[in-house]
């Protein structure tokens, strides 16, 4: 019997995306593999049911689905779905923190992204860079004048200044992207390594007086006394920029507050901020709602977009889909499913300790 992969269509509300797409199906099956896909799995991404069939899926009901050996999503199913899980069978997809009792639950957030072999798996970074991307044609459409340096019959425009703040994966490509459009780009972070990274990229790297790195390479949640530091230094700055992208994560922890109210209300009319880290927990910029677009009273643009990889769910199911096969690869042996705890990546993407240190004699 061929290793069975079943695609769920989304549970969360505003989730558009979908964990594989056509092609990718058909590569699968072509690998030997046979694929499920719930009815209507793709719709929202613009995949038809026809052309998962014409991809060699199977198209099934919800329940016949979620009998395959490997259900993949994009974010956690709901709840009656994990219940209808049963030993042995495994769940994957950005799934952190869910626990079913029996099943491998493989969460992608796990992923070592370091590791050289995982690094085609890795979704948040593919999804990141889609968010980045995004963000700079979002904040160019809700800004009233040019991106670019105009020079024209009726006079010249200067190009538009923008800020990027936090430059991981997804601030990286907001500032690529706002430099293609011909802004006038700086980019900030509190790792110090993102200085070469920003500058790399032409844009100017705007410094300050604290930095954090934490654990792999990430930043560190600051202290309250240096969030403060920050802050201030800062808001100086942030006055003088047309644009804001923000972008600060902390991995597993509310997002830090870069942008007070007071700043915000310094801006000019007519400025615009994209916050990415919106979401549930707050966001970088104070006041910052979920998916809403709010006009300040002193004219500027608030952007809350936590959202951004969903609104481009044809191209952020294609990368995504894209990991998913890279994991399936990496638990898929001579046709058969073999999870392996103690391999280092997909050890990880089950929140084991890592094997290397289980080994390490007395
Ligand atoms: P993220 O989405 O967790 O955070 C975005 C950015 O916000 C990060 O650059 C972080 O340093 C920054 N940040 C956090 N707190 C901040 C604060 N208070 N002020 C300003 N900036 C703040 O990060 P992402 O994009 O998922 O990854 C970032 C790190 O992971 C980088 O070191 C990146 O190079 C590394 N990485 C490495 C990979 C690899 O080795 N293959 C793959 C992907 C990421």
């Amino acid at each position: 019997m061929p290793v069975s992969i079943g695609v769920l269509r989304e549970s969360a509300e505003g989730e558009t995306r979908v964990a594989l797409t056509p092609p990718v199906v058909a590569t699968l099956v072509r690998d030997g593999l046979s694929v499920t896909v719930e009815k209507g799995a793709g719709e929202r991404a613009g995949f038809t049911d026809a052309e998962y069939k014409d991809a060699g899926a199977t198209l099934a009901t919800r329940k016949a689905t979620l009998t395959s050996q490997v259900v993949v999503a994009v974010g956690r199913p709901d709840a009656a779905a994990t219940k209808a899980l049963k030993e042995g069978q495994a769940l994957l997809g950005l799934v952190e923190g869910l626990e079913v009792s029996g099943v491998h639950v493989l969460s992608l957030e796990r992923l070592p992204r370091q590791i050289s072999r995982a690094q085609t798996m890795d979704a948040l970074s593919s999804q990141a860079s889609i968010a980045g991307y995004r963000a700079a044609i979002v904040a160019a459409t809700a800004y009233g004048r040019y991106f670019p340096m105009m020079v024209t019959a009726a006079g010249t425009a200067k190009p538009a200044s923008v800020l990027v703040l936090g430059a991981g994966v997804a601030g990286l490509q907001a500032i690529a992207t706002a430099r293609r459009l011909g802004a006038r780009v700086s980019g900030y972070d509190v790792r110090p390594a993102a200085r070469e990274e920003v500058t790399s990229l032409g844009a100017s790297f705007l410094a300050t007086t604290v930095s954090a790195v934490g654990e792999g390479g990430y930043a560190r949640e600051l202290t309250q006394e240096e969030s403060a530091q920050q802050r201030a230094e800062l808001s100086a700055a942030i006055a003088g920029f047309d644009i804001v992208i923000t972008t600060a994560k902390v991995p597993g922890r509310k997002p830090p507050e870069l942008v007070d109210s007071d700043t915000v209300a310094a801006m000019r009319r007519g400025s615009v901020i994209v916050d990415l880290a919106a979401g549930p927990l707050g966001g970088n910029v104070a006041g910052v709602g979920i998916d809403t677009w709010d006009l300040t009273t002193n004219g500027v643009m608030l952007i809350a977009a936590g959202d951004l990889p969903q609104q481009m769910a044809p191209a952020a199911s294609d990368a995504y889909a894209r990991n998913i096969a890279a994991v399936i690869a990496a638990i898929v042996s001579e046709g058969e499913l073999a999870i392996d705890p103690t391999d280092e990546v997909v050890g990880a993407l089950l929140g084991a300790p890592a094997a290397a240190k289980e080994e390490v004699p007395a």
